[in-house]
């Protein structure tokens, strides 16, 4: 009986999945547009176009937004913006400056004089009509009256241009990539390249070279393979002095943009950095379609051309936008399989697989294309980025995706292996931006406390996140923060090292600094426990730094009630700074503020290692309840956040990530209802099935994996093995999770009026505590059993979740050495 218990169990939670089209769920167009409507700003600058899982394509069009003060072009998708191309590569859910947009095709009806092909605004393209987009697929009406549909394999795009009768010609301009509208110091540039075209006119190949962007990238190279299926019946090259402010390179400074030069089959930019490109043309003056694929490598032109001739072997359109649709189905969206029947909540159907589509869009997965160094591992890149990522997101990558994220965490310790440093931020080959902490060791250890191991050499990790711990990276002398580096590492590790936090006159955001290299710390002390444990009980004990900037006297502005003990700003003397301090206030909130994107009044919560001395430090549990029950309320924030915090007037920002786990920090003093309805209250006001459906930049899918916990009615908390349980917006979801295991979450009594926990069962045991830990569900699978219903309860009865970074300084022994 036992033996046959044990085996139904295991048929129950292991083996394959059945196949279904989830993909019709999705709703490419979520996070497109922001509060302004027609407008991307604001919004989640989301990539909208052709791509596959984790690919390195992402095929879409680039455009420009007339009003520049409110312009994101950083997916290269706005909602109304001319299109200037359709380009190879893009981010998805990016802030800060555009990186990308490279690689185009624009299909032009005339290049009369009226036209200059080096100038963009003498071409560029209003859209009639509204976009089309589904998994795989995207089409666009231009004004000239060229429909343009396109989908993208992993290295390669295909476009199909309907052209009207009359002329027709695609421009392909090498020195093409995504502005920044308002200029700046971290403005992408151009840096030369080289045009071939085919004696046939058919095919063409080059490269271009590219730099700058948010990351503050090195140069980087790709190379390109395009091909039409007609050939054209001219083929021009062309070159053009390059106007493009590009410090320490060739420009022609101060010019108008002069005229091309078109002629020949082959154009190089040559030592002034020429622009250059093509013009191919077609004489016949009937409506028709001219189809065409273009493969990228970061190799070799050769390579280019097998990846645009194995993947995308057919001309047409809907192979490739089927072999797309069935690697998302297979690969990501049948990972978690809900009832879809008519009986659903459709809604909720599009926002759980469109949550998932985004966040599957980052990072690239780049094996075999990596041009900096020889490696059998595996090589991803635009970790754009980790300060996002961590959170969450990496979490549900480790359930359903455990191939990849092995492939991630690999790809992180070889990049430490060869350039010195882990990533926090990372795209065209080149660590950058790190906007807090070293968030790779956050990463790392979550993996390794729940047990991943597979092909990851866990010494080298652990000695990558000693590296991040303890040597000070060289200072970028970044306009973004002049004191230390932005590049990699910790550049404010000289305050902490000999501190034990940062400090407000050595270094930029010292509040929200301090709060990562704590949670970081923590992190080895994981890792260490396994990989030398010799080290345990000294990062531990640095882990505990945040507690050195906690102003127990200090008390809260303009608030009712008024809440004492904050993170708050301390000199280097040991001495803190906190007259006039407001921490509901972060002044520009960016590099050089004492905290990054959110107040110190948020970033006091942000404690997830140590929630105990937390609760403690702001007065016990039911100060520590009002405080929480405060920044929900609307109208408490003092601070505006800019395009960070856009439309949200609670101090509680789900919009951007430091608060990602705060609506759910009830659980620590056993009120998990709370956590629950703040939670959902959040998540159905800002997330919706509209193009204004995230609250703010989705950051590479950092919000959609938010939403995705939300739904499951579980959270993960980051660099342990604890989960925390909510509730459910499905009755029965199967989630696949360590490759072929299923856990099965269900919910009786569920409906928009009845979510709270009445009682939990974890594989079929009542269960009576709000958490449960990795292994009681998420290694063999397993069940979670909620039963929901109408009315608050207090449910759980048993033990808060863990603080296992709980730390009593003045009984470490080694702070009394710090200040
Ligand atoms: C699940 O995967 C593991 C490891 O790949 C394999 O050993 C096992 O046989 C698989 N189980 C089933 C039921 O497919
Ligand atoms: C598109 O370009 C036209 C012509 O240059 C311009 O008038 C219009 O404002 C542009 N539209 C947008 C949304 O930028
Ligand atoms: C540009 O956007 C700003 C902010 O919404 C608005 O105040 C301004 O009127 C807009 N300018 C134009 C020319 O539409
Ligand atoms: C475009 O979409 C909007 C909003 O969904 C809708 O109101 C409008 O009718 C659509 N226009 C066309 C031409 O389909
Ligand atoms: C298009 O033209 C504008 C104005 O000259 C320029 O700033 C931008 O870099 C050009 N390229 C793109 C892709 O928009
Ligand atoms: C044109 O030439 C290229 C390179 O030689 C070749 O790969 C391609 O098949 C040719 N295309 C046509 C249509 O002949
Ligand atoms: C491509 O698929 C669309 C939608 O499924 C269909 O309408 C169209 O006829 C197909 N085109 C070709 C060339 O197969
Ligand atoms: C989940 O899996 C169980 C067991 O195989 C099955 O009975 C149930 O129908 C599945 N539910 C969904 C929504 O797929
Ligand atoms: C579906 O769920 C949403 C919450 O995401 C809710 O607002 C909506 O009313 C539900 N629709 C139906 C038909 O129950
Ligand atoms: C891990 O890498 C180091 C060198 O980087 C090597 O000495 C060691 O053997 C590797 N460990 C394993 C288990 O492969
Ligand atoms: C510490 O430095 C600050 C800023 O320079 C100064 O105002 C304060 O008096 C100093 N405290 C001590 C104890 O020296
Ligand atoms: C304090 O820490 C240092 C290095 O982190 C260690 O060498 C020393 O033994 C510690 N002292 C005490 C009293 O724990």
């Amino acid at each position: 009986m036992a033996w046959k218990t044990l085996f139904s169990l295991l048929v129950l939670s292991c083996g394959a999945a059945a196949q279904i089209d989830y993909s019709h769920y999705v709703n490419p167009f979520i996070g497109s547009e922001g509060p302004i409507p027609g407008q991307a700003f604001g919004g989640g600058d989301i990539f909208v176009g052709g791509a596959v899982p984790f690919g390195v394509i992402k095929v879409g069009i680039d455009t420009y937004e007339a009003n520049r003060s409110i312009s994101t072009l950083n997916g290269g998708y706005t909602p109304n913006g001319n299109v200037t191309a359709i380009s190879m590569l893009h981010e998805s859910g990016t802030g800060g400056f555009p990186k990308y947009g490279i690689i185009p095709q624009m299909p032009l009806t005339t290049v009369d004089a009226t036209v200059n092909i080096l100038d963009n605004r003498t071409y560029w393209q209003a859209r009639v009509g509204n976009d089309t987009a589904r998994v795989g697929y995207f089409k666009t009406q231009l004004a000239n009256g060229v429909a343009v549909e396109l989908s993208g394999a992993r290295h390669a795009g295909i476009m199909q241009y309907s052209f009207p009768s009359g002329e027709k010609h695609v421009l392909v301009d090498v020195s093409h990539y995504l502005p920044s509208e308002n200029g700046g110091y971290s403005i992408q540039n151009y840096q030369g390249g080289e045009i071939n075209i085919a004696e046939n006119g058919s095919t063409y190949t080059g490269y271009g070279t590219y730099g700058g962007g948010w990351n503050e990238g090195a140069p980087f190279t790709v190379y390109f393979c395009g091909e039409f299926e007609t050939a054209p019946d001219q083929a021009q090259a062309f070159h053009g002095r390059n106007t493009d402010p590009v410090s320490r390179y060739h420009t022609y400074g101060d010019e108008p943009i002069p005229q091309a030069t078109l002629g020949g089959k082959k154009r190089a930019a040559g030592p002034l950095n020429d622009r250059v490109g093509a013009l191919f043309s077609w004489n016949s003056g009937d409506a028709s379609e001219i189809r065409s694929r273009v493969g990228i490598s970061f190799i070799s032109t050769e390579k280019a051309c097998s990846f645009k001739d194995s993947e995308i072997a057919s001309w047409n359109l809907n192979d490739t936008v089927s072999a797309s649709v069935e690697e998302w189905n297979k690969d990501v969206f049948s990972k978690i399989r809900v009832n879809t029947d008519e009986t659903a909540n459709q809604t909720n159907l599009v926002l759980l697989y469109s949550s998932l589509y985004f966040m599957h869009l980052m990072p690239s997965d780049r094996t075999g294309e990596n041009p900096l160094w020889q490696s059998d591992e595996p090589y991803w890149d635009d970790f754009y980025t980790l300060w996002d990522t961590f959170r969450n997101t990496i979490s549900l990558y480790h359930l359903i995706q455990p191939e990849a994220y092995e492939g991630q965490i690999r790809s992180l310790i070889d990049i430490w292996r060869y350039e010195g440093y882990m990533p926090d931020g990372r795209s065209g080959n080149y660590n950058g931006l790190v906007q807090g902490g070293s968030n790779a060791d956050n990463v790392l250890a979550d993996a390794y406390v729940k047990g991943l191991r597979g092909g990851i050499n866990w010494t080298d990790g652990y000695a990558a996140m000693v590296k991040n711990a303890e040597v000070l990276p060289y200072n970028t002398f970044s306009l973004d923060d002049l004191t230390g580096s932005v590049k990699e590492g910790r550049g404010a590790l000289y305050d902490w090292l000999e501190l034990g936090y940062i400090s407000v006159d050595r270094s930029g955001r010292c509040i929200s600094r301090t709060v990562e290299y704590a949670l970081n710390d923590f992190a080895l002390s994981q890792v260490a426990k396994g990989e030398s444990p010799g080290d345990v009980q000294k990062y531990l004990s640095r882990s505990a730094g945040w507690q050195f900037s906690w102003d127990h006297s200090v008390q809260s502005v303009n608030t009712t009630p008024i809440f004492k003990g904050f993170l708050t700003p301390k000199f280097s003397n040991g001495t803190f700074n906190s007259s006039g301090y407001n921490p509901a206030l972060c002044g520009e909130c960016e590099w050089s503020a004492i905290s990054y994107e959110a107040t110190p009044f948020e970033y006091s919560f942000v404690i997830p290692h140590d929630a105990q001395t937390l609760i403690e430090f702001m007065g016990g549990p039911s100060e520590f309840e009002s405080r929480l029950d405060y920044i929900f309320l609307p109208s408490t924030s003092q601070q505006n956040l800019g395009a960070n915090g856009v439309g949200i007037d609670t101090i509680m920002n789900i919009g951007n990530e430091p608060d990602f786990a705060t609506p759910y920090l009830y659980n620590y003093i056993n009120k998990q209802w709370k956590s629950v309805q703040r939670s959902r209250t959040l998540a159905n006001r800002y997330f919706h099935n509209a193009p204004y459906g995230v609250p703010g930049n989705s950051d590479a899918g950092a919000l959609n994996s938010w939403l995705i916990w939300q739904m499951l009615g579980i959270y993960p908390i980051v660099t342990q093995p604890i989960y925390l349980l909510e509730s459910p917006w499905f009755s029965d979801i199967n989630i696949t999770i360590n490759r072929n295991c299923t856990l099965r979450i269900t919910a009786t009594g569920l409906s928009e009026e009845s979510y709270y926990v009445q009682s939990v069962k974890i594989n079929e045991q009542n269960w009576n505590r709000n958490w449960f830990e990795h292994e009681d569900v998420m290694v063999e699978g397993g069940t979670i059993e909620f039963v929901l219903g109408g009315n608050a309860s207090i449910w759980e009865t048993g033990e808060v979740p863990p603080s296992p970074g709980h730390v009593e300084l003045g009984r470490v022994g080694n702070d009394t050495m710090r200040k």
